[in-house]
């Protein structure tokens, strides 16, 4: 095959940072995806709806000329958040979802949910009203050692919280272990999860043996091989569970490269084509239609996008470098090249 042509994918979770940043960051989101899911962690946080809407305002100023990508906004639960901002959020026709961020547990998180149990009549609202709950499923306990976060974190929260709200429509984003493929699996269809390129493309040893290599820290931080074994499996498995979400997190050079470095992985450069070579090389090219285009809109109860996009086996160098404020960012696998290219 040297060439497939699948219906136009979505990112199901992205950041795309504020202000002259949308420069770089927003044709970057547009480039090849028809919606991206577009988190909140802004500094201050995206908390209410009047603040999603002036985000999204700012975001399309920057939308090049022609383009119909769409930003799918989202709300950053606080210790704080009201019932009546998730009644008017549904309401409001362009945010989809809700975040929960553990506080602390990653960029700008600050402000996150200290305790599910502050949140339990929001998410009460939101199961009523069909509202998408979008879980960065790490705790944040100082004893937990970083590879195990998400796993203790379904072991100590989410699976009370499945329990205790049966029907809540809950996105497990970015998964990282076999623990939270397994538990996604298994769970009702009401949980889903995104799984981004880096996870697939790489496991821990990519990151530190021989050297380490900042441009691939993101959280939850990659893991060992068997977990990158068993995100493959269910990301090129035909299951409706599993989408695209490329968590592209863009951070200057400057901000990686450092005695402590900043997480995120810049993936938009080349993400539909990063995807694409995975599949390929898991024999499982014809399932990336499902994964990219279809499972997440099917999850979130939207439409299929209606135009398509072509993928040729030609190829090419990821670019080294993208201009980004007065600096520039290193994009995940830049310089490489790469077999698929989006025509
Ligand atoms: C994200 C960012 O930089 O905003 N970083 C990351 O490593 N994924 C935050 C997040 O999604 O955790
Ligand atoms: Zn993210």
């Amino acid at each position: 095959m040297d060439q497939i042509s699948i219906i136009q994918p979505d990112d199901w979770h992205l950041h795309l940072r504020d202000h002259t940043a949308l420069a770089t960051t927003v044709p970057a989101a547009a480039r090849g995806f028809g919606r991206g899911i577009v988190m909140p962690n802004l500094a201050p946080p995206v908390t209410t709806v009047a603040e999603a809407s002036a985000y999204r305002d700012r975001i399309l100023s920057y939308r090049p000329a022609g383009s119909n990508w769409e930003p799918l906004m989202v709300l950053y639960l606080t210790d704080n958040t009201s019932t009546e901002e998730i009644r008017s959020a549904a309401n409001c026709g362009f945010i989809y979802g809700c975040k929960y961020y553990p506080a602390g547990a990653t960029t700008n998180s600050d402000s996150g949910v200290t305790d599910l149990a502050n949140i339990h009549a929001v998410l009460e609202t939101m199961q009523e009203l069909g509202m998408v709950l979008q879980l960065h499923g790490e705790v944040t306990d100082t004893d937990v050692d970083i590879f195990d976060r998400e796993a203790v974190f379904i072991d100590r929260h989410l699976l009370g919280l499945a329990e205790n709200f049966p029907k809540l429509k809950i996105v497990l984003e970015h998964i990282t272990t076999r623990q939270a493929a397994d538990f996604v699996t298994s769970a009702t269809d009401n949980i889903a999860a995104t799984i981004t390129p880096q996870h697939l493309l790489y496991n821990r040893n990519h990151m530190l043996a021989g050297g380490i290599r900042p441009h691939l820290f993101c959280l939850p931080i990659l893991k060992r091989n068997i977990h990158q074994r068993a995100l493959l499996d269910v990301a090129t498995s035909g299951n409706k569970k599993f989408f695209l979400g490329t968590d592209s997190a863009p951070h200057a050079q400057e901000h990686k490269e450092s005695a402590c470095g900043c997480a995120g992985c810049f993936s938009h450069p080349a993400a539909i084509e990063l995807y694409a070579e995975v599949f390929e090389q898991a024999g499982a090219l014809t399932e990336l239609e499902a994964f990219a285009s279809k499972n997440g809109p099917d999850f979130y109860g939207l439409p299929y996008n209606r135009s398509s996009i072509t993928l040729r086996r030609e190829p090419w160098q990821i670019p080294s470098a993208v201009p980004f404020n007065d600096s520039q960012i290193i994009p995940l696998a830049g310089g490489n090249s790469i077999n698929w290219r989006l025509a």
